[in-house]
Order: C-alpha cells, then sequence, then structure tokens
C-alpha cells in the first residue's frame, strides 16, 4: 500500500490525478489529510469536485506557527502509522509545503521509503518556508519524481542522481483532464467584459500591509477589473485596505472554477507556484510579484514576468506581452500521473 500525505489546497489537485492512475494499475492508496487548509472551499469541495478517493484519517492540525503546526503533523501521522501499518510500501508527498515536510520526516524516522512528486524545485531563497520544506524532503526521499530537467539538474548539483525520474508536470495531467468541466465562478458569471486574475497570498507579499497596499494600488492603476479570490489568510486585513475601483474580491474559486477564471482572463497576476504554470498552459500572460520564481522555463519570451510589486513595475509588466509564436510545451505532456504510477509499481510491486 502507499500511504499519501496531503494538507494544503494545491496538494488535493496533485493527488486528484494520481490516484487515480495508482488506481488503474491496481495500487492500494491510503490518504492521510493533515488537515492543514480545513476551510470548505480550501478543501472539501476539492475532494467532492475532483473525486478524491476518501481520506483515511483527518488530523485536523489546522493553522499555527510553523513550528507547532508540523509538529502536531509529525505526532499525528506517526501515532496513524504505528497503528495501522501493515504492508506500507512508501509515503508519498507533493510539493513543498509544512504537510509534505512532516509526511517526509516521519516516513525517513520510521524507515518508509519516501516518494517525493514535484522534487528538485528551488527558488534559491531561503527566508521561503517552502524552500526549507523542499530541500529537507528530497535530501530524504528514496523516489524523486521532477517536473523538469531543470529539478533533475538541482538534485545532481546537491548529489541527488539515484531514482530521480523526469516526468513532466502532474498539474497539466489535472489541468488536461478537468477542463472539459471548468465553469464560471458567480462572481464572473454576471459580467461579460475583459477581466485580470489576481492572487496574492504569500506572507512576503501580504504580512506587511503596507506592502500589500502598493501592490493593490498598482492593481488599480489597470484598466480592466481585477478577480480576486481571496485566500482566508488575507481576509482579516482587508478593511485596514484602501481597495482600489477596479479590484473585485471574490470567495476562493473551486478548482474548476479556477481553470475558468484563468481560460477567460485577460493575464493572471499572481504570487502562487502553481498558477503561473496553470497560466502558461491555458496560454495567459503571467505576471509574478516575486522576487524569483522555481518555474523559470515560463519566463521565457515574456510569457510569465517577475515583478517587484511597485505601482511602476505592475504597470510596466501590465504593458508587455508574450513574444507571438513562442507558446511551447514544458514540463512535459500532461501524462506524468500515469508514468509516477508505473514507475511505482515497478519499483516497489513487482
Ligand atoms: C500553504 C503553503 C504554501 C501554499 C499554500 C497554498 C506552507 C508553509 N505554505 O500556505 O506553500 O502555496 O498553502 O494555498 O505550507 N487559513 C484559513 N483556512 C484554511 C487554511 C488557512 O483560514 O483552510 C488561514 C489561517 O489564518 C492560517 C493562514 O491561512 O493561519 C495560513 O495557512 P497555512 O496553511 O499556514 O499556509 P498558507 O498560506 O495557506
Amino acid at each position: 500500500m502507499i500511504l499519501t500525505v496531503v494538507g494544503a489546497r494545491p496538494q488535493f489537485i496533485k493527488a486528484a490525478a494520481l490516484s487515480l492512475a495508482l488506481k488503474n494499475l491496481g495500487i492500494n492508496e491510503q490518504i492521510i489529510h493533515t488537515g492543514q487548509h480545513y476551510d470548505e472551499k480550501m478543501s472539501k469541495v476539492f475532494f467532492e469536485e475532483l473525486g478524491i478517493p476518501g481520506v483515511a484519517k483527518n488530523l485536523a492540525v489546522g493553522s499555527g506557527q510553523h513550528g507547532a503546526q508540523t509538529g502536531e503533523m509529525l505526532a499525528g501521522i506517526e501515532e496513524h502509522i504505528n497503528q495501522n501499518q501493515s504492508d506500507i510500501k512508501a509515503l508519498l508527498v507533493y510539493g513543498d509545503t509544512n504537510s509534505t515536510l512532516a509526511g517526509a520526516i516521519t516516513a525517513a524516522k520510521l524507515h518508509i521509503p519516501i516518494i517525493h512528486v514535484e522534487a528538485g524545485l528551488r527558488s534559491f531563497n531561503r527566508t521561503m518556508p517552502e524552500e526549507i520544506n523542499r530541500v529537507i524532503t528530497d535530501h530524504i526521499s528514496t523516489y524523486l519524481f521532477c517536473s523538469s530537467r531543470e529539478g533533475v539538474n538541482h538534485l545532481k548539483n546537491e548529489g541527488i542522481t539515484k531514482n530521480v525520474f523526469n516526468v513532466g508536470d502532474i498539474m497539466y495531467d489535472a489541468v488536461k483532464s478537468f477542463l472539459p468541466y471548468a465553469k464560471a465562478p458567480q462572481e464572473i458569471k454576471s459580467n461579460s467584459a475583459r477581466y485580470n486574475l489576481i492572487t496574492i497570498h504569500r506572507p512576503s507579499n501580504t504580512d506587511d500591509i503596507q506592502r500589500l497596499q502598493t501592490i493593490l494600488t498598482g492593481i488599480g492603476k489597470i484598466e480592466e477589473s481585477c478577480y480576486w479570490p481571496v485566500h482566508p489568510r488575507n481576509k482579516a486585513t482587508l478593511n485596514q485596505l484602501v481597495l482600489p475601483k477596479n479590484l473585485v474580491l471574490c470567495e476562493p474559486f473551486s478548482y474548476f472554477e479556477m481553470l475558468y477564471a484563468i481560460k477567460n482572463s485577460v493575464k493572471v497576476i499572481t504570487d502562487s507556484g502553481g498558477l503561473q504554470k496553470e497560466a502558461y498552459w491555458l496560454k495567459k500572460p503571467c505576471i509574478t510579484i516575486r522576487p524569483q520564481t522555481e518555474w523559470i522555463e515560463t519566463l521565457d519570451n515574456n510569457w510569465n514576468q517577475l515583478c517587484d510589486g511597485s505601482t511602476d513595475s505592475i504597470v510596466n509588466c501590465y504593458q508587455n506581452d508574450p513574444i507571438e509564436n513562442t507558446w511551447k510545451s514544458i514540463y512535459g505532456e500532461g501524462n506524468a500521473s500515469t508514468l509516477i504510477a508505473g514507475t511505482i509499481k515497478t519499483s516497489l510491486f513487482s
């Protein structure tokens, strides 16, 4: 059996693709949800919409400081394994959240092989909690599945070469299979005008109110409406901000709503990791409000632009368009889940 640990929104999307591929190969999987994301619109809606198999255990850890949150997850995952372990062949984690780190560390201590999907990513910015999570997870993983050559090279530079597989990006699988189900969010349905899609949630952009205000003021200089599905972490501070008139605040979108919102937008402005790729696959220009990106391939030909968040830089980036006819397939062919499941089967079940 494969024990999968998920906890945050992007991991539910990745799990949807891989769980199906594992099932298709007859591989038994059990899912632990750490409860890192717990609001209905951050969690339940994804399980329902994407048909993710039932959760064996929800640790309901919820929010907290990094230490407390991760520590509680470690204890919960360990307890679950000790109570239920019979034939766990490996523990599988996705990406770079605190849930990823907790799953990986628990497995390492219990001598259970670790499968890391989305391995080898680096921003080289160690002030980001995600960078710490990914570096540690990669260094204790047994099977490492990368989204691109770049990931493989990063691992090689850190001395990790065994059981490293370049399979493409699993989020592409999800985009391809679920795009036919895209549906308009309520807020967008009633408005047929051109719009941009905004998501801002990273601590580095939102913990300092002045910084967030500067970003929003820059967004206010854009002519079209900008729809912002607000992450729950940012709700509390909204009333301290002067919101520009073109900004439309929305509840978090489900995955099908997100696909619609990207597909029908003019441009995407974000600090998310996954959204940079989703914008690329759906051929939408992206502006990333961060000093660096792990997804450097998206920067070619202006499909994605890094922006420092100042008013000028938002306005300047917004005026730039990608170079015509330069879109090409990056991060694989959208079959990462089949490739990963196949490798797991050969390596662990034969
Ligand atoms: C986490 C990941 C980040 C990922 C993001 C995806 C880490 C370190 N960060 O960030 O890499 O891009 O998920 O969304 O793991 N909250 C709620 N309801 C929820 C979830 C969160 O209200 O269902 C609020 C709480 O105030 C909480 C805050 O959001 O304190 C932050 O949540 P947390 O899970 O710690 O990190 P994210 O910012 O969501």
